[in-house]
């Protein structure tokens, strides 16, 4: 082979998989909830995916962190109205909005995570500063406001916090009492990433706005480390959404993580994990894996999800079952 034709064939392998220079090609998924999502909100809900993708991949692809990645992915939807996570969080049975989110770096298993947080308009990087800057895992109420006072976070008004569509939710959930996100018309849906860096590191982050008409005081499996979240370098980091209850009864996230762990592939360790819950528990859920080498896993046992990954500077998405849609990175 003349040496030409070797650079050549150097410089592609280097541009596609990153090849001798001992660096990770970066990967980032992102789901929008799983649920009964109607067909009026499915094209604000899959732009909303495909935004928040680009917000994360732009850290990775100029050498950030997964965690920095994952973080701004989740801030990407906690703004957007399409999302139960931040602004356009369902509300609980007073109407008030009650927020939780994780966040994990499967570096060294660093783990920050809030619960029943109101007032703030970015939950999950209160739980990213959790992470780095407190002795604790997880901060709730009360504690997680004095929390974020003290590091800076800002309050805002609350109703500055409620979407039209999350008070339609609530009205519907007083007729259906018991269902959560999955169900309700109108529905919106948790929000989480799950990131590797060129440097192989993995980090998880999942945040939401709960079950709309939910108690006052209830938590469910976002904040939970290995329900709605779990990173680990070693394997792969996974994010949940759906039936709270359901899958923190079976620990979701970690189910799919020991699948992976003793041999599974990503795809095949979601979807036994999501199907053994919904059999066993007879409630809905979906989940986005990543494995330590960059396979993908998507699944979702409700009629809908929203994600959406990128690869190779392709944003590959979907909503429906069996669905997937190919764009370019940089197309709008
Ligand atoms: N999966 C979100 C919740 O049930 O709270």
């Amino acid at each position: 082979m003349n040496f030409i034709v070797m650079i050549t064939i150097f410089i592609y392998l280097n541009i596609m998989f990153g090849v001798n220079s001992g660096k990770m090609q970066p990967i980032i998924i992102v789901h929008g909830g799983a649920g009964d999502i109607p067909e009026s909100r499915i094209n604000g809900k899959l732009e909303g995916v495909k935004e928040a993708v680009r917000v994360g991949y732009k850290i990775l692809s100029s050498g950030g962190s997964a965690l920095d990645s994952v973080e701004a992915a989740v801030v990407s939807m906690e703004n957007d109205e399409y999302f139960n996570a931040g602004y356009g969080s369902v509300l609980n049975v007073r109407g008030e909005v009650e927020m939780e989110a994780s966040i994990m770096c499967g570096k060294n298993l660093d783990v920050g995570a809030v619960t029943l947080i109101r007032d703030f308009k970015h939950p999950i990087s209160i739980a990213h500063k959790v992470l780095t800057d407190s002795p604790h895992s997880l901060l709730g109420g009360e504690g997680a406001k004095i929390f974020a006072l003290d590091k800076g976070f800002e309050t805002v008004p609350p109703e500055s916090l409620i979407s039209e569509n999350a008070k339609h939710a609530l009205e519907s959930s007083k007729n259906e009492f018991g269902r959560t996100e999955i169900g309700i018309k109108g529905d919106v849906g948790t929000v989480g990433a799950v990131a590797i860096d060129s440097n192989g590191h993995i980090a998880v982050a999942t945040s939401t706005g709960g079950m709309s008409g939910k108690a006052v005081g209830r938590i469910g499996d976002t904040p939970q480390i290995g329900s709605g979240t779990y990173a680990d370098d070693q394997v792969g980091g996974v994010s949940t959404t759906g039936h709270g209850e359901s899958i923190l009864k079976c620990c979701v996230a970690h189910s799919i993580i020991k699948y992976m762990g003793g041999g599974k592939d990503a795809s095949t360790a979601t979807t036994l994990a999501i199907q053994e819950m919904t059999k066993r528990l007879n409630n809905t859920a979906g989940a986005i894996t990543l494995s330590k080498s960059g396979d993908v896993g998507v699944y979702f046992s409700s009629n809908r999800m929203a994600w959406a990954y990128v690869k190779n500077n392709k944003i590959y998405y979907g909503i429906d079952h069996d669905q997937t849609l190919v764009t370019d990175l940089n197309e709008k």
